[in-house]
This record gives structure tokens, sequence and C-alpha cells, in this order.
């Protein structure tokens, strides 16, 4: 028997008892006639006491250095009073080492397993296996199979049949980039990984699977972020028969169980809030707004059309908007503090930002504007926003996506420095009635704001010829603390109108075949009425475990330029290889 326990297991029941540890040398104390080993495993911690009466134990330890794998054979004893640590689940007890065996040593770890913090991250990277040894990712990983497993286990008990799809498929447009695998069998074509199975659930629908989920992996060839990988999970999902209310129902459901049962240290927000999309952009600028906390964004447009302030004046006639928002106790920022502001607004695009600030002590108003405005045009602005004494004024005014952007970065700013999002709540909302379509003034034309799939509301399909920028759709997203965490729609079941939306995305007849003759044809052969979602696995975790970004609830991630840096992906390869797979390099 390698081990009769783990290094979590031991307490005072055991006491007595000869066991059999195994694990890797976590702290060392040399106090000369003792020595001191904590001994680690990822269940835990247990000290082991060596002492010179065992001489070939002793001399073991007296060599041992960190991260040595050991194998201590010893008895369980009580901890002295004095020495008992209530911290540690095994605090009550130590091994007394009757023997050890050498596994195999270690060379110095280039970071400290024991001391979490304070080397750069690319050195984590690098040597993440001994990174993934620290409790802060083991509790992270533990953390990710929980939620993982309560998904499956719910879907199952729901009904719901796991099923995968390939990796190796047909390009699937979901916005980004693909990453294109080339084939050796068919020279000059090339295999996408999937963006998502998108297409290969809609099919598993129309073959009548009806309820489907996959623990589903996905490639995206886009630029990083924090809360972006190039391949990350989804909890896949599609349901027949089912309208958004349905699916909505389903995962508000799924979710509260889920943080119920995995995260009840945190407050959840039930039953969920729901806007409409305008109505998020309209009161928080941003389509995943943080509903922790309040600091809406206040219009002032109307009351400002005839103001002398001309770059106001302008921004309205060019069909822009006034907003402003309101920070709390900031009249006293200085000049450098307003200036950083300035430069977070620009961050969204914007050309300036005006401010006003109302001195604590009730005394004059202080503005970057205030002197081109007529009388009386300051206090409305003041009232309508609810402005109090010691409040700073933020105002924006551009185009409409502009102001919202601009207000919407300042809003998040705002709250981490007020403090006012409470990192152990939950706020999950559904973000409903996108637009159909987003103008793409680059190239001209129309793009599916969700996915060319989508179904219209029922009420705006005649929009889609008259007027495709108003047309709305069953298109749904989840949003948890401010991040993006799940999307999904009614899907378009019938050939017409996805003929209907191919058009307007200008995705000629002879492209929509090329890319998506499967698609069209099953439609032909008795398409259901479905929909579905998929929330996004790591972004979900990475809230639930209060971390900054998706990093670190994964087990090998990569950079934000897409490199792994252990194992140094993407790297050259053979001529030989390129030669098989019929590619020459430029
Ligand atoms: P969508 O593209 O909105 O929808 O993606 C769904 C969710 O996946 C997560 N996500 C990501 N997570 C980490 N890194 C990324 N690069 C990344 N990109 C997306 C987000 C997002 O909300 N097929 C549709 C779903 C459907 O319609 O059913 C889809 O993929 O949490």
């Amino acid at each position: 028997m390698f081990r009769s326990h783990t290094c979590g297991e031991l307490r005072l029941d055991h006491v007595g008892q000869e066991v059999t540890l195994a694990g890797w040398v976590h702290r060392r104390r040399d106090h000369g006639e003792l020595i001191f080993l904590d001994l680690r495993d990822r269940y835990g911690l247990t000290q082991v006491v060596f002492d010179r009466v065992h001489a070939a134990a002793h001399q073991a330890a007296e060599e041992a250095r960190s991260e040595y794998v050991l194998q201590v054979r010893g008895r369980v004893r009580a901890r002295p009073a004095e020495a008992v640590n209530p911290h540690l689940a095994t605090g009550g007890v130590e091994l007394e080492a009757l023997s050890v065996q050498l596994l195999n040593p270690a060379r110095t770890p280039p970071l400290y397993i024991a001391q979490e913090g304070g080397e750069e991250e690319s050195l984590r990277l690098k040597y993440r296996y001994l990174d993934l040894r620290r409790e802060r990712m083991q509790r992270n990983l533990i953390l990710r199979h929980r939620v993982i497993k309560f998904m499956r286990d719910f879907l199952d008990r729901e009904g719901f049949l796991e099923i995968e799809t390939p990796i190796l498929i047909k390009s699937t447009p979901e916005g980004a980039r693909d990453y294109l695998v080339p084939s050796r069998l068919h020279p000059g074509k090339f295999y996408a990984l999937p963006q998502s199975p998108q297409q290969l659930k809609q099919l598993l629908m129309v073959a009548g699977y009806d309820r489907y989920f996959q623990i589903a992996r996905c490639f995206r060839d886009e630029d990083q972020r924090s809360d972006r990988q190039p391949e990350f999970t989804q909890l896949d999902m599609e349901l027949s028969f089912v309208e958004q209310e349905d699916v909505l129902t389903l995962l508000e459901r799924l979710f509260t169980e889920l943080c119920q049962s995995i995260t009840p240290h945190k407050r959840l927000s039930t039953p969920f809030r729901r806007l409409t999309y305008a109505e998020a952009m309209e009161r928080y600028g941003s389509d995943k707004p943080d509903l922790r906390y309040d600091l809406e964004l206040v219009d002032l447009s109307d009351l400002l059309t005839e103001t002398p302030f001309q770059l106001f004046r302008n921004a309205l006639s060019a069909g822009g908007k006034i907003k402003g928002l309101r920070a709390p106790g900031c009249a006293g920022y200085s000049r450098k503090q307003l200036d950083e502001l300035v430069e977070i607004s620009r961050s969204g695009g914007a050309s300036g930002m005006a401010w006003a600030s109302l001195p604590a002590d009730g005394g004059d108003i202080r503005s970057s504007f205030g002197k081109n405005l007529a009388p009386g045009e300051l206090a409305a602005i003041v009232a309508r926003m609810g402005g109090q004494p010691g409040d700073l004024l933020l105002l924006i005014a551009d185009q409409p996506a502009i102001v919202a952007a601009g207000l919407d970065r300042l809003r998040r700013e705002f709250a981490t420095r007020l403090g006012l999002a409470d990192p152990d709540e939950l706020s999950f909302a559904w973000i409903v009635d996108f637009p159909m379509f987003d103008w793409n003034k680059d190239e001209g034309r129309w793009d599916a704001m969700h996915h060319p799939f989508t179904s219209p509301l029922d009420e705006d399909l005649h929009l889609l010829e008259s007027d495709p920028g108003r047309a709305r759709a069953k298109a749904y997203d989840l949003v948890l603390n401010g991040y993006e965490v799940g999307g999904g729609s009614i899907r378009i079941y019938r050939r017409d109108v996805q003929q209907k939306v191919f058009d307007l995305l200008g995705i000629s007849r002879e492209t929509a075949q090329m890319q998506f003759g499967h698609m069209l044809e099953a439609f032909e052969y008795g398409a259901p009425p479905h929909g579905g979602i998929a929330p996004g696995i790591d972004r979900i975790v990475m809230l639930l475990a209060n971390e900054a970004t998706i990093r670190e609830v994964m087990a090998f991630p990569k950079t934000q330029q897409a490199v792994d840096l252990m194992t140094s992906a993407p790297s050259s390869v053979d001529e030989r290889q390129l030669k098989d797979l019929h590619i020459r390099l430029r």
C-alpha cells in the first residue's frame, strides 16, 4: 500500500495508529534534535515530526528540501495543547516519523508554493504545474469541477442528453475569426475548429433530440481580454418546442440552485432582473450592466436643446445625446483626478467630458462648462441629476453609442473607487429584445447582432423589409455582476425567413448555399421550433471564485497574446509536416 491516508485526513481519532502518507515537502523547520516537515498533497497538510531517536528518518528529513516527494511511515499522536493549529484540518495531530522513503528529489522551484502572489503571471504560466500545486488554484479547479458536475446532474434530471459534436467542422460564423486545420487528404482544404456548436445543435433538434447539452470547447481567434481566451468552455444547450420564456425560466432555476448549492455564502438576488436592451443602454450605457449598484445615467438632452453652449448644441443637432452620471461625495476631486476621468471617458471614444462639482458646504458650484450655459441651465441639470452637496456630476455630449460607452466606463470606475460592488453578491439579469442587426459602418452593411440563425420578434417580422435597424430579435443575454455570462436565442426554423435574413446580411444565395446549404436543406425536412443558450463556464466560475481573470479558473490558459508559455505553443513545425499538408510558408 503506497499510502494509508491522505495528508488532509488524520484527526484525533487516529491517535496511536501507524499510518503511511505520501506527498510533497511544503515547509521544513529544523530544530536540530527535532525536524518538522509539513507534508502536502491536494487534500491538505500534515505536520510530520522527525526525532533523532529514529536516526535514518531524521537523516532523510535533514536532507529533504521544498517539494521533495516523500513517503513517510509513522505513528499519529496528539499535538501538545500549545502546538494545536485551529486553522488546519489536521491541526490537532502530528505524525511521529518512523521511516522515510525519498520518492523523488526536486530542484529549488522558481516560485514558492507555500507563499502565493508577488511574482509575474508569466512565471506562474511557464511553471503552471507548480502554480497548480497552490491552494488558490486547487480551490478554483475544485470549484470549477463542482459547477460542471452540478450542471450535468441538473440537466440530466431535466431530461437533457449530453451529446458530443465534432471539433473538426466546417466554419460556423459567430463573429470571430476561425482557427483552421489544413487537410492532408484534401489538398488546399481546411477544417475549422468550432466557434461554438451552433449549427450542429440546431441540426440535433431537426433530428428530434429535443433537449441537448454539451460541455463544449469553443475556439475563437480574437483579441484576448481578461474574460476572453482563444479556447474556452460553454454549457451549450438547445431545446425544441419552446419559447423564450421556457429557456429563461429553466436557466434561472439552474443558476439559482447552482449558486445556492455551491456558493451559499454569497447573496443571490432572485428573481433575476429583466431589462430590454434599449432600457439597459438608456439607464446604464451597457448591455451588460453591473446591477449590484445604482449610479444610473440621466438623460439631459431635452433640457439643453436651446443652450447657447455650441459644443452641446452641435452634439444634439448631429443626432447625439447629452447624458450625465452623478458620483456621490466626489466633489473634492483634484484637477489631476478629473483628468484621469477624462482619460477614462476617452477610452470609450468620447472627445471630452464636462464636470460640475457641488461643494459639500453648499458653496458655489465649480464646473468646466457652466460659464457657457444660459442662466438656469446649470441649476436645471443639477436638479434633473438629483445633485446633492458633495457630489461630482460628469457629462458627455456625443453620439449615443459614445456617450453610453464613456459613461459605462465611468460608472464602473466609480463603483470600484466607492466600493459599491459587493464581491459577495451575485446579481444576475436577463437582457432581452436585442436588435436583430448592427450597422457595420466600415463595410456599409448589416451584421447579425447575435448570429444569423436568430429569430426576429413576431411583431417585428414586417420590419425586416421596411426598417431592419428597428427589428428586434428573440435574443437574450445572461448578465452577472457586469459580465456577459451567456447568450442565446430562439432560432429561425423556416427556410423563407432564414433566406430573408441572409439576404439582409448581404450573404448572396450562392454563399448561403455554400456555407449553410446543409442548414437550409435541413429546414426543409421538418425542423421543429427551437432555441437555446450557451452560458460561458469560465466566466461564471471566475465570478463565483471572486477572481479578476478567467485565466485563474483554467488549468492551462494562454497569455493575452494567445501563447502557451509552458509548452511554447504556437511553434514552428517540420518542413515534412508542412509538405504533407500541402502548405508552403510565404
Ligand atoms: P456567444 O457568442 O454569445 O453565443 O457565447 C456565449 C457565451 O460564451 C462566453 N464566451 C467566452 N468566454 C471566454 N472566452 C471567450 N473568447 C468567449 N466568447 C464567448 C460568454 C458568452 O456569453 N452559439 C451561441 C449561443 C446560442 O445562441 O445558443 C454563442 O456561442 O460567456
